[in-house]
């Protein structure tokens, strides 16, 4: 925990999960700069660290600022054009990171700016070197961070696990308009579950590790973040495992969007077609020493289709909304609700109104709205 992650080379591990902030950020900020009801654009990297490893691999807050280079001839007009801001808010508390940091973006500003045909860049990129519980815990933070016409996406990339507690998880899930992905080092919860240094960060009473299933200990921890939830709040949690070593690591990522979640679980079901949540074969798909799959579909994928048609015979899925909403909160892509649907259709077990809608279509913005009437 205490080594500098800016200055080995970074493992597989954590080429991992900086595919998986990439990817979750390209697909999250175009849809917000061509959101008519977003004025602002707030992306924070909380814990940024110096931007690269020795042999110069990108970071997260390299990613990023790489990423809105990439996407400007599709962003910047639009951005332009309807007078819209991006804030990207670097933090590093270690101030000769932040140098380096500011340095390394710079030369990537610098070269973005030259090829482009704008006098007035639409991203603003600020450092800062505090201390990141200072500023989330800020009453400044929070209001900027309550406010509605902004949209905000939230990195907390900690070594360890003591930066997202109770009262930091539950503000991040209140904010309006707002992502959020952290990191977390599991195996060190699980380990010291019932030390004082864990106990105060969590409640580890409430978190029961099965000490046979090591790998499981980030979901069980993600689980743990869901009890947090208010139950009048409808919100989408997903978590992915990522195994170094014999160590379990993992992500948290939140969001109050159906799309967004969406969004989240394409990355994650590319990378682990099996369980779209781990890189460490979690449900045991297949034995240890074999890729030969046990099932023609997988463990996670049978129990998400069979938690689904519980839901709909049992009458609590009664339309596709609710069948999507579902489908993400167990963390399936919404095509194994509309197979489904479409077994149970076949089977004579339901009937859908209208029948002529289409049940092809598994992606949110263009599944259409029909009832479900078990037979
Ligand atoms: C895991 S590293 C971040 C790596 C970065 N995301 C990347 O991809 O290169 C965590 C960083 O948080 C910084 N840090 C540690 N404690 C902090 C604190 N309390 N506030 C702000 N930054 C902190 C460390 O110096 C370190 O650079």
């Amino acid at each position: 925990m205490g080594k500098d992650i800016n200055e080995k080379p970074f493992d597989d591990g954590t080429k991992l999960k900086l595919e998986i902030f990439q990817t979750c950020f390209k697909e999250w900020f175009p849809v917000l700069v061509h959101n008519h009801e977003t004025r602002e654009i707030f992306i924070a990297d909380l814990l940024a660290g110096s931007g690269t490893d020795p042999d110069g691999l990108p970071g997260s807050p390299l990613l990023i600022i790489e990423e809105i280079c990439r996407q400007k001839e599709r962003c910047c007009k639009q951005l332009v054009t309807y007078n819209k801001i991006v804030n990207v808010y670097l933090n590093e508390i270690d101030e000769q990171k932040t140098k380096q940091l500011r340095h390394n973006v710079q030369q990537h500003l610098v070269s973005c700016k030259d090829k482009c045909g704008y006098t007035n860049c639409p991203i603003h990129v600020h450092y800062r070197s505090k201390d990141v519980d200072k500023i989330m815990r800020n009453n400044r933070f929070r209001n900027y961070m309550s406010d509605s016409h902004r949209a905000k996406f939230i990195i907390l990339d900690q070594y360890g696990f003591k930066h997202v507690d109770e009262e930091v998880f539950k503000s991040l899930i209140s904010y309006p308009k707002t992502d959020f992905i952290f990191f977390i080092a599991s195996s060190f919860v699980r380990r010291f579950a019932k030390s004082e240094v864990v106990k105060k960060y969590f409640h580890s009473h409430k978190i029961n590790f099965d000490e046979k299933r090591p790998k499981e200990c980030h979901r069980i921890i993600v689980d743990y973040y869901k009890t947090l939830i208010p139950s009048d709040k409808d919100y989408f949690i997903h978590g992915f495992t990522i195994k170094k070593e014999s160590n379990y690591w993992g992500l948290v990522f939140g969001t109050s969007h159906m799309y967004g979640m969406e969004k989240f679980l394409n990355t994650c079901w590319n990378i682990d077609k099996d369980s779209g949540e781990s890189n460490c074969n979690i449900n045991d798909d297949f034995p240890e020493d074999s890729l030969l799959r046990w099932n023609i579909e997988s463990n996670k994928i049978n129990q998400i289709k069979e938690d689904i048609e519980k839901g709909i015979l049992n009458r609590e899925i009664k339309n596709s909304v609710e069948g999507l909403s579902l489908t993400l909160h167990l963390g399936g892509l919404p095509r194994f609700f509309q197979e489904t649907v479409k077994k149970l259709s076949e089977e004579g077990k339901i009937q859908i109104d209208p029948p002529s809608a289409k049940l092809s279509k598994g992606k949110v913005h263009r599944m259409e709205k029909y009832s479900i009437i078990v037979k």
